[in-house]
């Protein structure tokens, strides 16, 4: 195997970022340091990366969290907060960690996996994957506010690209919707909401493209089925 695709393999970066990793020559093989770019490695040759030993994943596992409230989308947190690999790491061995993130309040679809590139492709924001919330808030939703926020609004001096919203329920005093958008700022669906003076109460991913939570209870994760990894992979 070419040895930027034995590194991408191995969890820690991208394809192109092994490139780069080895133009700075900080990737060695066997004690040597790696000077091609298709040089080819195989199972008994031992490669160190920036001083650290790596080894292919050999087992990928791609999962699906419904991810509770109260935890953080990362795999430590320094002020020692729950973080969502407590609820997966007694169940598997390998380096696993979370595709993007939700905010410790926030619930929902959330994907993990050992598979750097995988990762690495789904967060690109060229992959423009629209992901769906499902969303209550404090006020009733005005058909002004829909107009505004689908058109784009500006949180932290950036506007935000088109998204769509569904109202829940009849009338006037709806204070539910589901929420599509094509990107992934900090908080943002939050702050969209803030622009028209709402708070939102309770926030959930419900889908992300194609890929449905469904009924997966809340703090259970599942495998991802080989129809959705192979949905994921063919995105962009
Ligand atoms: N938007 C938010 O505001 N929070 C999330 O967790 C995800 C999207």
């Amino acid at each position: 195997m070419r040895i930027n695709k034995y590194i991408a393999h191995s969890g820690i970066c991208s394809r192109r970022k092994a490139e780069e990793l080895i133009a700075q020559k900080k990737v060695m093989i066997n004690g040597e340091v790696v000077e091609s770019l298709s040089t080819v490695v195989d199972a008994k040759d031992i490669v160190v990366v920036d001083g650290k030993k790596i080894e292919p994943e050999k087992n990928k596992i791609y999962l699906m969290l419904n991810k509770p409230s109260g935890y953080i989308s990362a795999v430590s947190d320094d002020k020692g907060r729950k973080t969502v690999l407590d609820i997966i790491k007694p169940h598997y061995d390998e380096r696993i960690y979370p595709v993007g993130r939700l905010d410790f309040d926030t619930e929902g679809l959330l994907i993990l996996t050992n598979d750097g590139e995988f990762a690495n492709k789904l967060i690109h924001p060229s992959s423009n994957i629209s992901k769906t919330y499902y969303v209550e808030l404090d006020q009733p939703l005005t058909m002004k506010s829909i107009f505004n926020l689908e058109s784009g609004v500006v949180i932290d001096g950036y506007k935000t690209k088109k998204c769509r919203i569904k109202k829940i329920g009849k009338g006037t005093s709806t204070t539910k919707c589901l929420i599509t958008i094509e990107e992934g700022k900090n908080r943002q669906v939050r702050k969209m909401f803030e622009t028209q003076r709402l708070r939102v109460k309770y926030l959930k991913r419900l889908q992300i493209g194609e890929l449905y939570l469904g009924d997966l209870e809340k703090g259970k994760f599942r495998p991802l089925t080989k129809k959705e990894i192979k949905y994921l992979m063919s995105i962009n």
